[in-house]
């Protein structure tokens, strides 16, 4: 038997076809920042982009798909470098991840120089999708997930607030973005904090929030920071000061939510994710990624990631298997599908994700904390591109 196939094997290799065989695969690079302060990205991602696989098999349109996973540590010439290095040497078709804005914008230039996909599945500054027409986005933007928090604070009562966010693209959105929508509804942002990404200390910020009495203080930090952040919340007591806590769900990250205590109960927040999310695919989603990494509960990140994967897979499917970049990043434009998080689509115009966002509330559920969402604004685009549009 073995003779048999030995020539026959030399045989296809001389015609040059067992090499094509393999340069047919689909090779996704998928950059992520697995250690590091944002190692809680790389790790709820890249188990989500294997969960996918396991789930769907590897093989789409004819074409089998290898997902390669690079460390990036979260330093953006690291990731830079990871990104030429798949591009050129590897050779893959999409590249994959940025779990931090900072990371995405690195590899910009390289997309579009190298007609490569760049598939951004976590980072979520507006201006991110701007950058490359190679771009096409699975995760959200922070204006669309923070204009519905500052509307329904202003119809609940709460006049005045101060925000607190972390020093960077995603933070400084969500300040305009709150700022601007409150500000219109008649409400007043009264002092607006910026706290340093790199090893953040909250303490003295939360005191001048105390200090300035608003009625609620709002708060976006980047997920893997929320449960820091939280910490320290409850210590300073603003909760007993009055002061209600409002946020982005990036800080009731369902990572970590469960081991923020009751300091979390009742905050009210913002996403387009919960874990708590109704509905059959959600609940399958849940069980078989619980199940598949040791009872991990998944985050927001997970489903960018999920999604990503997602995306490539139908993009495939639309090209019958031309793994082009250009046909590739053409194919993703408008496709929609029922994500995990509900309905989804990629808007044809400006390739960032489509989707409900729900108002959500932190509650105890059969003893483990959840954000229960209780109502939704159907089908937000990012709000900035929005205003943008002729
Ligand atoms: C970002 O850096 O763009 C980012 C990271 C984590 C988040 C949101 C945005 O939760």
């Amino acid at each position: 038997m073995f003779r048999s196939l030995v020539p026959a094997l030399a045989g296809l290799a001389a015609l040059g076809l067992a090499g094509a065989a393999s340069a047919q695969d689909v090779k996704i690079g998928l950059i992520l920042p697995m250690t590091g302060p944002s190692s809680t990205t790389g790790i709820q991602q890249q188990a989500a982009a294997k969960l996918f696989m396991q789930l769907n098999g590897s093989t789409v349109a004819g074409k089998k798909v290898e997902l390669i996973v690079k460390d990036d540590t979260g330093n953006a010439d690291i990731t830079k470098r990871l990104a030429q290095e798949l591009v050129v040497n590897d050779k893959v078709n999409v590249l994959m991840g940025f779990g931090l804005t900072p990371l995405a914008l690195a590899v910009a230039p390289i997309a579009t120089q190298a007609k490569v996909p760049q598939v951004v599945t976590a980072a979520a500054t507006a201006i991110i999708t701007e950058q490359s027409p190679y771009i096409a986005r699975t995760s959200f933007t922070l204006p669309q997930a923070t204009v519905p928090m500052a509307e329904w604070a202003f119809k609940n009562g709460i006049k005045s607030v101060v925000t607190l966010v972390t020093d960077y693209g995603p933070g400084i959105d969500a300040e305009k973005a709150f700022a601007e929508r409150f500000a219109k509804d008649g409400g007043k942002v009264i002092e607006s904090l910026r706290t340093p990404l790199r090893a953040p200390d909250f303490a003295p910020f939360l005191q001048r929030v105390k200090d300035a009495k608003p009625d609620a203080v709002f708060v976006f930090v980047p997920s893997g920071f929320g449960a820091t952040f939280m910490k320290q919340f409850a210590e300073r007591e603003l909760d007993k000061a009055g002061i209600k806590l409002i946020a982005t769900g990036d800080v009731t990250d369902d990572d970590q939510l469960n081991a923020m205590g009751d300091a979390a109960l009742g905050v009210i927040n913002t996403h387009h994710y919960s874990a708590a999310h109704n509905s059959p695919e959600n609940k399958a989603f849940v069980d078989a990624f619980k199940k598949a990494n040791n009872g991990m509960r998944p985050n927001f990140m997970a489903v960018g990631a999920y999604d990503g994967m997602q995306l490539v897979y139908k993009a495939l499917e639309k090209t019958k298997g031309n793994a082009d970049g250009t046909a590739l990043i053409d194919a993703m434009k408008g496709l929609s599908w029922t994500s995990v998080r509900g309905p989804v689509t990629i808007d044809p115009q400006t390739r960032d994700i489509i989707q409900d966002i729900y108002i959500r509330k932190v509650e105890k559920v059969d003893g483990e904390l959840y954000n229960v969402e209780f109502a939704k604004i159907e089908q937000v685009k990012d709000p900035v591109k929005a205003a943008k549009a002729p």
